[in-house]
C-alpha cells in the first residue's frame, strides 16, 4: 500500500492508531471524497502528503483540536470545503506545497488565529494580493509563495499588511518570474524578511524591480539566486541602486555567480545597513568602500578571495564583527588590519590560510579584539606572542596546524582569555609552562594532541578558573598525581580515547566540582573500591564505555556498583568485558553476579574442606600413636577372650630409673613368693618390631596390670607420659582399675597435676610411696603384692612352686 509509506516512515507512535482507524473507515488514498468523521485522539503532527486527496470536505479535521502541524503537500486538491479546517484550533503550521492552489483567496483559513506559518509554495498563485482575512491571522509570521506564478506586483496588493496587527511577516517570493514591481507597491510596508532569489530574468528587470521596492522597511532583505539557477548574466554598476530607497537592517546577497570583482557600487546603497552577508559570491577583491559606512557586521562566506582584504575592509570603521569563511582560495594574510577600534569578532575559519607570523602584526589595528577564530586553516606559526591583544576572550585554532608551539609560555599576556581551543593542531606539549598566565581560562580544549612522555604532569598549574578540560585522544599513558591539583573548579573532564589503565582516587581527588567525566575508550580493567565511592558522590555523568574490563569474580564489588549506578553511567551497553576469554564481549551489566556468588561458596566450601583435611592430618600426625593404639585396641577387644595374660604387670618407667627397677622391683617381685611375671621393655620387647607395636602388643595387651614408676624423670619423659596415657585409655576400655602407681620420690603436687592429671588416678588407683626405710619397705611390698594378686589366676607350675 504505497500511499501509507509516508505515514509509516514517521516513527511517531501516535500515528499508529490513526492508521488503524483509517483502515477501518476505508483506505483514504483511494477514496475521492474523504471525510474523517470521528477522531477521539488529536495528534500534534498530522501528515497528509501525497495521498492523492482531491477533496477535503467541511469539518474533515473537526476533532483535531490539538493538531499543530498539517502537511497537505502533494495532494492535487480540487475542492476545499469552506469549513474544511474547522476545529483546528491549535494549528500553527499549514504546509500546502504543491496542492493545486490558484489563489490565496481560495484558502478557507480565516479562523486559524493560531497559524504562524503558511507555506503555499509550488502552486499556481499569480497574484500577491493578500486577502482581507490576513488581518485576522494575528499570529502569522511566515508566508511562502515561492515558485508560484506571480509576475506583477502592483500598488495596493499588500495594503492589508498595514492594517494587520501581529508580528512582522517574512515573505518569500523567490523563484517567481517577476517582471515588474510598480513603484509604491511596498510603500509603507514593514516586513521581517523579504526573499527575492532568482526572481528576475535579466539585469534590467532586476534593476527596475529593485527600484519598485522603494519605501519598504525590512529587517532582512535577501537577494541573489541559487547555485543551479542563475538568470541575471552579470553584475553591473547600478544594479542595487534601488536599495537606496529601502530601509533595512541586514542585507544578504547570495549565489551570484557572475559577480566579476566589481564592488565599486555594491556598497553605495548599503551604507546605512548594519549587517551585510555575502554568500557564495564570485568576489575576489574588494575595490572600494565608501567612507562613513555604518556597517557593523560583514560576512563573506564561500567567496573567492585569495588574500584577506584587510586593508580595504579597514575602511568599514564601525566594523564590530568580520567573518570571512569557507573560501577555498584564501591562503594569504599579508597586510594587517588598520585602525578598526570597534572590531571584536574576527572569524577566519575554514579557509586555507598559512600564517607565518601570527598574530600581533596582523591584528595590531584591532586592539579591542575579543574573539579570534582561526580554526580549520592550513597552518599557523605562533612565533610572536599576542602582545597587543590582552583583551582576547576566546581563541580558536582547532584543526589548523600550530607551529612553534608547546615549548614556551606564549599566552602569558592573555590574562582575560576564557576560551582556548587547540584541538587537533598537531601540537606536542613539551614544557609544563605552556599555559602559564591564563588565569581566567574556563575552557581548554586540546583533544588530539600529545604530551611529553605521553603523560600529564603539572601542565595545568594555576588554571584555577578552568571549568571544562578536553584532553581526549592525546595518547596519554598516565596522569601524575599533581596534574589536577589546582583545578578545584573543573566541572567537565574529557579524558577519553587515551591509553590509561587506572583511574586512581588520589589523582582525581582535587576535582571537587567535577560533574561530568568521560573516561571512555581507555584501558581500564576495573575500579578500586575507594574510587567507586568518591565518583558516585559528586558525578552526574560518567562514561566508562569501551574500556577493557576484567570480568573475573575478584572484582565483584565493581560489578555490583555498576548495577546500582545505571543513572550515573553512560553507554552502559558498551561497557563490555575483554577478559577472561569466556566473558569476552559480555556487557558488564549482563555480568551474572550469582555466578560469582556461587563460586564464592565453592571457594569457601573447598577452603574449609582443605582446612579440615589439614586439621585431620595434623591430628593424625600428633596422635598417631593413640590412633594406632585405638585401632589395635579395637582389634584387640574383639579377641580379648583369646588374649592370654602373659605378664602380671607391664612396668612403665623412665630409663633413668632402670636401676631401681632392676635392683628392687624385679628382684623382689619375680624372685619372691609368689613370683610375678613383669613385662620390661628393655628385656621383653621383641627386637625389630616398631616400638609402638611392642608397647601395645607386648606391654598392654599381654599384661593384667600396669605399674607406673613415677619420678621426676618419669614426668620429664615423653615416652613415659605417652605410655601412661595409653595405660589410662586402656584402663578405660577394659573398665577396671588396673594401674598401680609407685611414687619413687617426693614430687611437687602442682607439677604432677599439670603434667599428668595424676591426682585423679592417685585417688582411684593403687598408690604406693617408696621409702628407703626397712619397715616402710615391708609394708610397700605387701601392698604391691596384694594389688598384683587382684584378679590373678594361677598356673599349675606356679601353684607347685608355691
Ligand atoms: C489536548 O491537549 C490537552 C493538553 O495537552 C489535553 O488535556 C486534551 O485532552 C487534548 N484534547 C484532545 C481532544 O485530545
Ligand atoms: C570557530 O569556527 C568554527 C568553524 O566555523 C566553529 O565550529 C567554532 O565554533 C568557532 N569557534 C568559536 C569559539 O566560536
Ligand atoms: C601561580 O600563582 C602563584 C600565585 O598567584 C604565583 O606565585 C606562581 O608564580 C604561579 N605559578 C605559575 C607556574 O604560573
Ligand atoms: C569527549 O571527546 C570525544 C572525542 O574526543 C567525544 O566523542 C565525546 O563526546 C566527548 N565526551 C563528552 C562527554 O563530551
Amino acid at each position: 500500500v504505497p500511499c501509507f509509506l509516508p505515514f509509516l516512515s514517521y516513527t511517531e507512535a501516535a500515528l499508529i492508531p490513526l492508521v488503524v482507524h483509517m483502515l477501518q473507515v476505508g483506505h483514504p488514498c483511494f477514496r475521492p471524497s474523504f471525510r474523517m468523521t470521528t477522531f477521539h485522539v488529536c495528534y500534534s503532527y498530522f501528515l497528509y502528503n501525497r495521498c492523492c486527496l482531491q477533496t477535503i470536505e467541511n469539518y474533515a479535521f473537526e476533532d483535531l483540536c490539538n493538531l499543530s502541524t498539517l502537511i497537505l503537500t502533494g495532494n492535487p486538491l480540487q475542492y476545499l470545503g469552506p469549513s474544511a479546517f474547522f476545529g483546528l484550533t491549535s494549528l500553527q503550521r499549514l504546509i500546502a506545497v504543491e496542492t493545486n492552489i490558484f489563489s490565496l483567496a481560495d484558502l478557507p483559513i480565516r479562523h486559524l488565529h493560531t497559524l504562524e506559518e503558511l507555506n503555499v509554495a509550488n502552486n499556481h498563485i499569480d497574484s500577491l494580493t493578500l486577502p482581507k482575512y490576513f488581518t485576522s491571522l494575528t499570529s502569522l509570521r511566515f508566508l511562502s509563495l515561492q515558485s508560484n506564478r506571480i509576475s506583477y506586483i502592483s500598488k495596493g496588493q499588500l495594503d492589508v499588511l498595514q492594517e494587520r496587527k501581529g508580528p512582522y511577516l517574512t515573505l518569500v517570493l523567490s523563484l517567481n518570474d517577476i517582471k515588474y514591481i510598480q513603484p509604491g507597491a511596498f510603500e509603507g510596508i514593514q516586513l521581517q524578511e523579504l526573499s527575492l532569489r532568482a526572481c528576475f530574468n535579466n539585469f534590467t528587470v532586476m534593476k527596475d524591480c529593485l527600484q519598485g521596492l522603494a519605501g519598504l522597511q525590512v529587517n532582512r532583505l535577501i537577494l541573489g539566486e541559487y547555485r543551479n539557477i542563475g538568470r541575471v548574466e552579470n553584475f553591473q554598476n547600478g544594479l542595487l541602486d534601488g536599495l537606496c530607497q529601502v530601509q533595512m537592517q541586514e542585507f544578504v546577497f547570495i549565489s551570484f555567480e557572475r559577480f566579476q570583482n566589481h564592488t565599486d557600487t555594491v556598497f553605495e546603497c548599503l551604507l546605512n545597513v548594519s549587517s551585510i552577508r555575502f554568500v557564495d559570491l564570485y568576489l575576489a577583491q574588494v575595490s572600494t568602500v565608501p567612507e562613513f559606512s555604518k556597517v557593523q557586521s560583514l560576512e563573506c562566506k564561500l567567496c573567492k578571495f585569495k588574500e584577506v582584504p584587510a586593508v580595504k575592509l579597514s575602511l568599514f570603521r564601525k566594523l564590530r564583527v568580520l567573518r570571512i569563511t569557507k573560501s577555498k582560495y584564501l591562503t594569504n594574510f599579508l597586510n594587517g588590519f588598520k585602525d578598526l577600534p570597534s572590531l571584536e569578532v574576527l572569524d577566519l575559519s575554514e579557509n586555507r590560510l598559512s600564517l607565518t607570523r601570527c598574530c600581533s602584526s596582523h591584528l595590531a589595528g584591532a586592539p579591542n579584539l575579543k574573539h579570534l577564530n582561526l580554526s580549520f586553516n592550513y597552518f599557523i606559526s605562533l612565533k610572536e606572542p599576542f602582545g597587543c591583544l590582552n583583551g582576547l576572550l576566546s581563541l580558536d585554532f582547532q584543526h589548523s596546524i600550530l607551529k612553534d608551539f608547546g615549548v614556551m609560555p606564549l599566552f602569558r599576556s592573555l590574562t582575560n582569555l576564557t576560551y582556548l581551543d587547540i584541538s587537533y593542531t598537531g601540537v606536542q606539549i613539551l614544557c609544563e609552562c605552556v599555559f602559564w598566565g591564563l588565569e581566567s581560562l574556563q575552557v581548554l580544549k586540546m583533544a588530539g594532541n600529545s604530551f611529553k612522555d605521553n603523560s600529564l604532569a603539572s601542565n595545568f598549574r594555576n588554571l584555577t578558573q578552568l571549568r571544562t578540560l578536553d584532553v581526549s585522544s592525546c595518547k596519554l599513558l598516565q596522569v601524575s598525581s599533581s596534574t589536577f591539583a589546582d583545578l578545584q573548579n573543573l566541572q567537565n573532564l574529557n579524558i577519553s580515547n587515551n591509553r590509561l589503565k587506572t583511574l586512581d582516587t588520589t589523582t582525581y581527588l582535587p576535582l571537587q566540582a567535577l560533574t561530568v567525566l568521560d573516561f571512555s575508550n581507555n584501558q581500564l580493567t576495573f575500579l578500586m573500591h575507594t574510587a567507586l565511592q568518591n565518583l558516585a558522590d559528586q558525578l552526574i555523568h560518567l562514561d566508562l564505555s569501551h574500556n577493557m574490563f576484567d570480568c573475573s569474580c575478584s572484582h565483584l564489588s565493581f560489578f555490583e556498583w555498576v548495577k546500582k549506578q545505571e543513572q550515573l553511567l553512560q553507554n552502559t551497553e558498551r561497557m563490555v568485558c575483554s577478559s577472561p576469554v569466556n566473558m569476552k564481549n559480555v556487557t558488564v551489566l549482563n555480568f551474572d553476579l550469582s555466578y560469582c556468588q556461587l563460586s564464592i561458596t565453592l571457594v569457601a566450601v573447598s577452603a574449609s574442606m582443605a582446612l579440615v583435611a589439614v586439621l585431620i592430618m595434623f591430628l593424625i600426625y600428633k596422635y598417631y600413636f593413640h590412633l594406632y593404639y585405638a585401632v589395635v585396641l579395637l582389634s584387640g577387644c574383639k579377641h580379648s577372650s583369646e588374649r592370654g595374660d602373659t605378664y602380671d604387670a607391664f612396668v612403665i618407667h623412665s630409663s633413668k630409673d632402670v636401676d631401681w627397677v632392676k635392683e628392687e622391683l624385679v628382684k623382689t617381685l619375680e624372685e619372691g613368693v609368689p613370683p610375678f611375671r613383669l613385662c620390661l621393655h628393655y628385656r621383653d620387647f621383641e627386637p625389630g618390631v616398631p616400638i609402638i607395636s611392642n608397647i601395645v602388643q607386648e606391654g598392654f595387651l599381654s599384661s593384667r596390670k600396669v605399674i607406673a614408676v613415677i619420678s621426676s624423670h618419669f614426668l620429664e619423659s615423653h615416652w613415659c607420659k605417652f605410655e601412661f596415657e595409653i595405660a589410662q585409655s586402656w584402663q578405660f576400655v577394659e573398665g577396671k582399675a588396673g594401674i598401680i602407681l609407685i611414687v619413687l620420690e617426693e614430687l611437687d603436687k602442682a607439677m604432677q597435676r599439670r603434667l599428668l592429671g595424676l591426682s585423679r588416678y592417685l585417688r582411684r588407683n593403687t598408690y604406693l610411696e617408696w621409702k628407703d626405710k626397712e619397715i616402710s619397705k615391708h609394708i610397700f611390698w605387701r601392698q604391691l603384692r596384694t594389688a598384683l594378686l587382684d584378679g590373678k589366676t594361677w598356673t599349675h607350675e606356679e601353684v607347685k612352686q608355691m
